[in-house]
């Protein structure tokens, strides 16, 4: 499958394979209490994200939903024009996986999410099956738009193929120039598997670092831009975290420069396997 081409704004989106659209960038907000969340969701919003990444773990769904609705509200914004994921806790019965998405969406105030990802592949082999016959029937009942798994290691998704069950729609990883998975990289690429980076600005470990520092001199650009648009050039879906208003805003400002060819190789030679937080894509 040809890798994505970046979209050429905020709001552009990427397809998947199951025929839906995602915008190619985000805002994450793992880590922000309830206020910031209604804060830097209702800010990103209005300087012209479209995209929101929560999970029921990040306990913060309810206000990613209300910031999203009050938005639409003052706006008029229909909420079609918006994409919400959030992404099941723990992996146990099919049951749980479908009670555990309804928690989710009465929590946001939401009748659908328009993506729902398995956190992890935790729980072993015959529970990630249960679990995802139970995301493919939630899809049918139209609870969620697109399913897909975070997380998840190249021998997982090999598990997909082999039970000629329907493919998810994206695997959500830690993806920068520091941590480049190749081998999932490659197994989702083959499979059509979109590619979703977490933690895309390594989670701040590596601002100083001299060649992503060149690189961002050369453009007049901010390291952090540097590595988001790293990620989107190689086709990621990138979902930056920030609860500064400032670094919000300049986080988006990625869509009116590219890196050459030449700068991209630099910097996908600074893969180090750097683990910025939990590392469970080898789980059993
Ligand atoms: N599926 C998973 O297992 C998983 C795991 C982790 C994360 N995620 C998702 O991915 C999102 C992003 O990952 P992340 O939050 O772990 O890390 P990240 O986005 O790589 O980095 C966030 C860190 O960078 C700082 N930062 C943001 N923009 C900056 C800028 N322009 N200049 C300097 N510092 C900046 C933030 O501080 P300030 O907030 O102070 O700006 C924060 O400390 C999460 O919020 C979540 O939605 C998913």
């Amino acid at each position: 499958m040809p890798i994505p081409k970046p979209v050429a704004s905020l709001t552009g989106r990427l397809q998947m394979l199951d025929g839906q659209q995602i915008p190619q960038f985000g805002l994450g907000v793992y880590e922000m209490s309830a206020q910031e969340t209604y804060d830097c969701v209702k800010y990103a919003l209005q300087v012209g994200y479209r995209h929101i990444d929560t999970a029921e773990r990040y306990e913060n769904e309810e206000a990613c939903g209300r910031a999203i609705r009050d938005f639409m509200k003052e706006t008029g914004t229909h909420r079609s024009e918006i994409f919400l994921t959030s992404k099941l806790k723990i992996n146990r019965t099919y049951e749980l996986a479908m009670q555990d998405l309804r928690g989710s969406l009465k929590r946001a105030g939401e009748t659908y999410f328009d993506l729902y990802l398995v956190h992890s592949a935790v729980g072993g082999r015959e529970v990630r099956k249960k679990v995802w016959k139970a995301l493919c029937d939630a899809k049918e009942e139209g609870w969620v738009h697109s399913i897909g798994v975070s997380n998840f290691g190249a021998k997982h998704i090999q598990e997909f193929i082999d039970q000629k069950v329907p493919l998810p729609t994206i695997n959500q990883i830690d993806l920068h120039p520091f941590m480049r998975h190749p081998e999932i990289v490659k197994i989702c690429e083959d499979n059509g598997i979109l590619l979703e980076a977490w933690g895309p600005l390594a989670r701040a470990m590596r601002f100083n670092h001299k060649t992503v520092k060149s690189v961002a001199q050369k453009h007049s650009k901010d390291v952090a831009q540097i590595m988001l648009r790293w990620g989107l050039q190689h086709g990621f879906v990138v979902i930056p975290k920030s609860v500064s208003p400032s670094r919000i805003k300049s986080n988006s400002e990625i869509f009116d420069f590219e890196i050459s060819s030449e700068d991209m190789k630099e910097l996908d030679a600074l893969d180090e396997h750097l683990v910025t937080d939990w590392d469970v894509v080898d789980v059993e």
